[in-house]
């Protein structure tokens, strides 16, 4: 064994101002979670429950074991937007019948669960998690469908909905769908492309144009019940498979279906683990609040991985990037974190060597986030930073072991994409409310702003003005700095989660358990061409 030895002083001014700067942000992520739990507020929950109706997390926990977690996802979607915090739909990973599956739940209590632009990113991302992970999708279903007001924006790209549930369902993805309510026009595509159907008595309401559609189409007089409930899709049209008498009986009968999906796993449970050596409580105080101020990431892997067990790759080459092998949960990983912020041309052709490696032993990847990007000047250009650092994003880019990325502080530039940021396709991306991510940092930003209008100025022989200047750059540093933030980003479906540090094991242990559902391997050839 290699244990990592710690460094860190728990009864430092430093350690204690990290925690309590890091505990303040977890306090507003708190009040953000909280929005999202409440769905359409007080109101409309006490409607929905007056109906003798299950919110949608009800629902989702009476679906899952019992006392087995729920990954939620994206609980933070459309945060800043004009839509409510959580985009009226629940999505996360939990196990039912022993089952690792990708669950929706539409959140009725908001805008009758309609479904905004918001809704439908995140209701494709969680079809994408599905899809690259063989997990079994369970929608639980109740929604009155498009956001109207918001349809140009949704009723085109939003076909995909329906799309991906047949080619889940091509792919051997078992899909089953739940109607507990609303589900008409585009939506009845939901239980209508779905390879199980349970519909609840008396509540389901499937067909492609309700009462007065109908009547306005044909002149046909006609009720709820023989357009689309339960009892005639169950006996008559046959589009419910299974006909359940409440809702309490339709998540039990939905149990059952996935009892007998024999849905098989590609890799069997591994050993148990032992824990790290060090108290993830820690977590709280390493990161700290000024991310200019660098932080050795080998305290946070010494608080995530297995027996805090390291074997440290190329210690002494490229070392403002820490790489290694450990195992979390049981299940090998290969660590790129990095060290002191700044990637430079070591550091990128360690990564890439690393990132080979690891395809050649089909061992997934975890990147560890806290770069300001690759580095720039003379010396570093001429040296050949950019082929470089094209040689990491070439490698993350073709690499086919499962990525996954935490951001802990900052994530910038090329930095963030070398890194395996969103756009590099992680299996699953989360974000500590201590990250910021951007093109570049506020200062800097606004910076290059400032020289670039004060060289136009004087190109054009104009005097420049300093104070409207100076006003001009506050005001930019501050818009970055709020784009830059975990809610705002999350908010965007830019990471699949703001979570808490100490979670960070657990989550991930998760993750990659979901990971090992699908069968994997590593890319031995097939990179692009790297510059050398
Ligand atoms: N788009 C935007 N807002 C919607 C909506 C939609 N598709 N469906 C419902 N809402 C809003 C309602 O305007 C209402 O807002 P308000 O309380 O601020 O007035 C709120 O959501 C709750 O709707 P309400 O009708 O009071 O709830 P309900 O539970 O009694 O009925 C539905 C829910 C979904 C059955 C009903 O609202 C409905 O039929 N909506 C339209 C469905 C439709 O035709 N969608 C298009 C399909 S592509």
């Amino acid at each position: 064994m290699t244990v990592l030895s710690s460094q860190l002083d728990i009864a430092s001014p430093d350690f204690r101002a990290h925690r309590e700067t890091m505990l303040g942000k977890l306090a507003d992520l708190e009040t953000e979670h909280a929005k999202a739990l409440a769905g359409g507020g007080e109101k409309y929950v006490q409607r929905h429950r007056g109906r003798g109706k299950l919110l949608a997390r009800e629902r989702i926990e009476l679906l899952l074991d019992p006392d087995t977690p729920f990954l939620e996802l994206s609980p933070l979607a459309a945060w800043g937007s004009e839509y409510a915090v959580g985009a009226s739909l629940v999505t996360g990973i939990g196990v039912v019948e022993g089952v690792e599956c990708l669950i929706t739940a539409n959140d009725p209590t908001v805008r009758g669960g309609a479904s905004n632009p918001w809704s439908l990113k995140k209701a494709l991302r969680a079809n994408d998690i599905a899809l690259a992970n063989r997990l079994p999708c369970i929608s639980l279903v109740e929604s009155g469908g498009a956001d109207l007001p918001s349809q140009k924006e949704i009723f085109i790209p939003g076909g995909a909905i329906f799309r991906d549930l047949t080619r889940l369902s091509a792919a051997g993805i078992p899909t089953v769908a739940v109607v507990f309510g609303n589900s008409t026009a585009g939506g009845a595509y939901v239980p209508g492309m779905s390879d199980h159907v349970i519909m609840v008595k008396e509540r389901a309401k499937v067909f492609l144009g309700g009462p007065p559609l109908v009547k306005m189409a044909t002149g046909e007089e006609s009720d709820d019940e023989s357009l689309g409930g339960a009892e005639m899709h169950a006996r008559v049209s046959g589009l419910a498979d299974y006909f359940a008498v409440d809702e309490r009986d339709a998540l039990r009968q939905a149990r059952r279906v996935v009892a007998r999906l024999n849905h098989r796993k590609a890799y069997g449970d591994p050993a148990p683990a032992e824990p790290p050596k060090y108290d993830p409580e820690e977590l709280l105080g390493i990161v700290p609040g000024d991310l200019k101020i660098p932080f050795d990431p080998r305290e946070v892997i010494a608080r995530i991985v297995d027996g805090s067990d390291f074997d440290e790759f190329k210690p002494l080459y490229g070392t403002s990037l820490t790489t290694g092998w450990a195992a979390l949960h049981g299940y090998p990983v290969g660590i790129l974190a990095n060290a002191q912020g700044v990637l430079f041309s070591e550091e990128s052709q360690k990564a890439a060597q690393f990132i080979q490696l690891a395809n050649q032993r089909d061992i997934p990847l975890l990147f560890l986030h806290n770069t300001t990007g690759y580095m720039v000047g003379s010396r570093y250009e001429q040296g050949g930073i950019i082929k470089h650092g094209a040689m990491m994003i070439n490698a993350v880019s073709n690499s086919r072991v499962p990525h996954l990325s935490v951001l802990m502080g900052a994530s910038y530039g090329a930095g963030h994409y070398g890194m395996c940021g969103r756009a590099y396709d992680p299996r699953f991306l989360f974000a500590w409310p201590s990250a910021k991510s951007a093109v570049m940092g506020p200062q800097q930003l606004a910076g290059v702003l400032s020289i670039v209008a004060r060289q136009s100025a004087a190109a054009r022989g104009l005097p420049y003005d300093d104070e409207a200047d100076a006003g001009l750059r506050a005001m930019v540093e501050q818009q970055i700095e709020s784009e830059s933030l975990p809610m705002f980003l999350s908010g965007r479906l830019y990471d699949d989660g703001v979570i808490d540090p100490r979670d960070t094991r657990t989550v991930l242990g998760l993750c990659l358990s979901a990971i090992h559902t699908a069968p994997f391997e590593g890319a031995r050839g097939g990179f692009g061409v790297f510059r050398m």
